[in-house]
C-alpha cells in the first residue's frame, strides 16, 4: 500500500512539474528579448489610420489645439515648404525666361506705319485710377506674398533676423490692409470692362492668326483684342479667388475648420503663383512689349496708327460715334462699348 501511496506521489509530482512548465512557456514569450519594439507606432498608425487624427483632451477653450496629430496637416506643410516654392519659383522664373527670349528674339511691336500724330481717347480718368489702384495694390500683395512664400529661405539668411522680422511685419500689415482697394478695384474693373471683353467670333480669328504679334499681321480687333480679354477674365476670376481665399486665412475659422483653412491657402497661394506669372506677361507688352501702349494707360490717349493697326474694328466705331476729325482736336470721349 505505501509503495502504491509512493508511486502515486511521484506521478502527482511529475504532473505537477509538468504542469509548472507548459504554464510557464507563454510567459518565456513575453520577455523583453521578444517584444515588438514597433508595437506603439503601429497602434498609433492604425489609430491615425482610423480617426484621420489623434486627439488629446484639455481645459482651454480652444478645443482645436487638443489635436496631437493630424496627417493631413503634414501634407499640407509639405505643400507649403516644397511643393508650392516649386510651383511659384517655375511659374516666375519661367515667364521671365520666356519673355526675356521672346524680347531679344521678336523686340518691340512697333507702330509700323509709323506714328500719325494724331491721338484718340482709349481710356477716361476714372478708369485709369481704377487701373492703377488696383496694378498698385496687386504689386504690393504680391511682393508681400512673395514675402510669406520665399523670404525664410532666400531673404532671411541675406539680411539678418532683426530686419527681416521688421519688413515682414510691414509686408504683412501691407497684405492685410492692401487687400481691401485690391477687391474693390477688382469688382470695378469686372463692371467697367465687361462690355467688351464677352469673347466673339473676331477673338477666333485674332487667334488663328496669333494675334500678329509674331510677324508683321495686324488682325482685326474691337476695344478689346483676345489676348487682352484673357487678361481681363484672369484678373476677375483669378483676382475674386484670391480675395475669397484670402478672406479666409485672414478671418480664420469663422465658418471654417482645420481642413477647409488648409483648402484656402493652397488655392489662394497656387492661384497667386499663376497670377504673377499672368501678370508679367501683361506688363511685358504694356511696357517694353509694344510701342505706344504705355500711354494709353498713362496718358489716356493712343496714336490714330497705333489704334488702326491694333484695333481697327474699334477705331472705325470710334469715327463713326464721333467723326473723323474730332479726335484732332479734342479727344473723343470714351466708348461705352
Ligand atoms: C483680397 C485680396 C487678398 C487677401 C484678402 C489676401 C489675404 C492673404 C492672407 C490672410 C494670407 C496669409 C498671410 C499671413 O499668414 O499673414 C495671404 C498669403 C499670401 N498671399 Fe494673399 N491676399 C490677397 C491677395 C493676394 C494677391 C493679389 C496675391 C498675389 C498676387 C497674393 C499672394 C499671396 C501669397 C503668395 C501668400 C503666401 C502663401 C504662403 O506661402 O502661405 N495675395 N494672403
Amino acid at each position: 500500500m505505501a509503495k502504491i501511496f509512493a508511486q502515486l506521489r511521484l506521478i502527482a509530482g511529475a504532473l505537477a512539474l509538468a504542469f509548472v512548465v507548459a504554464t510557464a512557456m507563454p510567459a518565456t514569450a513575453q520577455q523583453p528579448n521578444s517584444v515588438n519594439p514597433t508595437g506603439a507606432v503601429v497602434k498609433e498608425q492604425q489609430l491615425l489610420d482610423q480617426l484621420k487624427k489623434i486627439e488629446g483632451r484639455g481645459t482651454i477653450p480652444d478645443t482645436k489645439s487638443y489635436v496631437i496629430e493630424h496627417p493631413a496637416g503634414r501634407d499640407w506643410r509639405e505643400f507649403r515648404t516644397v511643393t508650392l516654392r516649386w510651383i511659384g519659383g517655375i511659374a516666375i522664373l519661367g515667364i521671365l525666361a520666356v519673355l526675356i527670349i521672346f524680347y531679344l528674339v521678336r523686340g518691340m511691336v512697333k507702330v509700323e506705319s509709323g506714328r500719325s500724330g494724331r491721338n484718340i481717347v482709349r481710356f477716361n480718368m476714372f478708369e485709369r485710377f481704377v487701373h492703377w489702384m488696383t496694378a498698385t495694390c496687386f504689386i504690393i500683395l504680391a511682393i508681400s506674398g512673395l514675402n510669406i512664400t520665399f523670404g525664410r529661405p532666400l531673404l532671411l539668411p541675406l539680411i539678418g533676423p532683426d530686419a527681416f522680422t521688421a519688413w515682414s511685419d510691414w509686408a504683412r500689415l501691407s497684405h492685410h490692409y492692401l487687400s481691401f482697394p485690391f477687391t474693390l478695384g477688382v469688382v470695378l474693373i469686372f463692371l467697367m470692362w465687361i462690355a467688351g471683353n464677352i469673347p466673339n467670333k473676331v477673338d477666333v480669328e485674332w487667334l488663328k492668326r496669333g494675334g500678329g504679334i509674331v510677324g508683321h499681321d495686324h488682325p482685326p480687333a474691337y476695344r478689346f483684342n483676345a489676348g487682352q480679354k484673357a487678361i481681363y477674365w484672369i484678373v476677375v476670376l483669378g483676382g475674386g479667388a484670391v480675395a475669397a481665399t484670402g478672406y479666409l486665412l485672414m478671418f480664420p475659422f469663422y465658418g471654417t475648420d482645420i481642413a477647409t483653412m488648409e483648402s484656402a491657402q493652397v488655392l489662394h497661394a497656387t492661384v497667386a503663383m499663376l497670377f504673377i506669372a499672368a501678370m508679367l506677361g501683361h506688363i511685358y507688352i504694356g511696357t517694353i512689349g509694344m510701342e505706344g501702349a504705355f500711354e494709353a494707360m498713362g496718358e489716356g490717349t493712343v496714336d490714330v496708327n497705333w489704334a488702326k493697326e491694333h484695333h481697327s474694328l474699334w477705331l472705325e466705331q470710334e469715327k463713326a460715334r464721333v467723326g473723323p476729325n474730332e479726335s484732332k482736336r479734342q479727344p473723343m470721349a470714351t466708348p461705352a462699348e
